[in-house]
């Protein structure tokens, strides 16, 4: 019997998608230090060349394989460590210190763009990349919001099995009992999921934001206002979701204000079919000058993760260890994630 048993919907043994653009490193993460990063089976060395430019290449020396992030920058390109090769920022063979001629052979360059916080990476061939096919994740003006940002270097689990989790609005009052703080009534309130092409958008709402008062800043005050809660999520690519917690004030004609809340934009990159990467922007627009909250609220989030990280890592131990006399049930709240599970099914097909 095959996990999830469900040939339709895509799950941890379904094949990686190259053609897309997934989140390669943290701008902050690639230095003047060469450092080593698997992307969707592919052993990638990332550095920034004398420009500051991302540099992205094949990790591996084109003479005998030595892992050239383990060898010394030297200018803008690598010089590999076992018999001296060096690579200029393209990937060509400049100098072969035992001789006159370079081949001509190269290494592969990836193509890559560093937008805000985050560097995108190509990872099909590179005359089909297209940066306008880069998804489109808000990074909000910083006048108005602040944010914390952060990343797994691996989850131990198929990044199915995350965008699964990033789809489920349902686990919060439970798996995050402890961090998130949602209350039980969270789970009951209808979800509404909408698909366009292949996309999938859902949200659930509370009329009252006043259960969900201990997810917020404690100064976060609306009067007599009603207050409406809405949180959700836009599963956009194979690479991305975006995710919000977001309270409506209603004014005394009932006309909706502008919200105060919290974007979060997930980047999801498999290193290889049973691990990914994840990096996460979650912004906020109130409290902007209250330090401590930031610190606190980058906390209360950290740990909340590390409840999904801790979630994913068991999943993916039972789907490996025992794959016997099981059926898995689905219920309502699964509606998101299963539409999205078809789509990634379809795209591989
Ligand atoms: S393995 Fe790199 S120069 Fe020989
Ligand atoms: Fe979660």
């Amino acid at each position: 019997m095959k996990p999830y048993c469900n040939d339709d919907l895509a799950d941890i043994n379904t094949p990686l998608l190259y053609n897309y653009w997934y989140v390669a490193a943290l701008a902050t993460e690639i230095t003047r230090e060469l450092t080593e990063r698997t992307i969707l089976n592919r052993s990638l060395v990332m550095y920034r060349d004398e420009n500051e430019n991302v540099v992205i290449l094949q990790n591996r020396c084109a003479h005998r394989s030595f892992p050239l992030a383990s060898s010394n920058l030297e200018g803008g390109g690598i010089r590999c460590r076992y018999h001296g090769i060096k690579y200029d920022h393209n990937g060509n063979i400049t100098d072969v210190p035992c001789q006159d001629k370079c081949p001509k052979t190269k290494i592969k360059k990836y193509t890559t763009k560093e937008t805000g916080p985050v560097v995108w990476i190509w990872m099909g061939a590179n005359e089909k990349a297209n940066e306008e096919e880069i998804p489109e994740l808000e990074i909000h003006d910083m006048d108005k919001w602040t944010h914390v940002v952060g990343q797994y270097n691996y989850m131990e689990g198929s990044y199915m099995l995350l965008h699964e989790n990033l789809c489920d609005l349902s686990h919060l009052p439970f798996l995050h009992e402890n961090t998130f703080k949602f209350p039980k009534e969270y789970t009951s309130a209808p979800i509404t999921v909408e698909q366009t092409d292949d996309q999938v958008v859902f949200y659930r709402q509370m009329e009252d934001w006043n259960l969900l008062k201990p997810f917020f800043h404690p100064g976060l005050d609306f009067g007599n206002k009603q207050v409406v809660y809405k949180s959700g999520g836009h599963y956009m690519t194979p690479a991305t979701n975006k995710g919000y917690g977001l309270l409506y004030p209603h004014d005394e004609n009932g006309d909706v204000e502008e919200p105060t809340g919290h974007y979060v934009n997930h980047y999801l990159t498999p290193e290889s079919e049973n691990r990914c990467h994840y990096f996460w922007y979650v912004a906020r627009n109130y409290a902007l000058d209250d330090q401590d909250y930031s610190k606190k609220q980058g906390e209360m989030v950290q740990k909340g993760f590390d409840e999904d990280r801790e979630a994913i890592k068991l999943l993916q131990d039972v789907f490996e260890h025992d794959q016997h006399d099981y059926k898995e049930i689905g219920i309502k709240a699964d509606k998101p994630g299963v539409v999205m599970r078809k789509i990634i099914k379809g795209l591989v097909k």
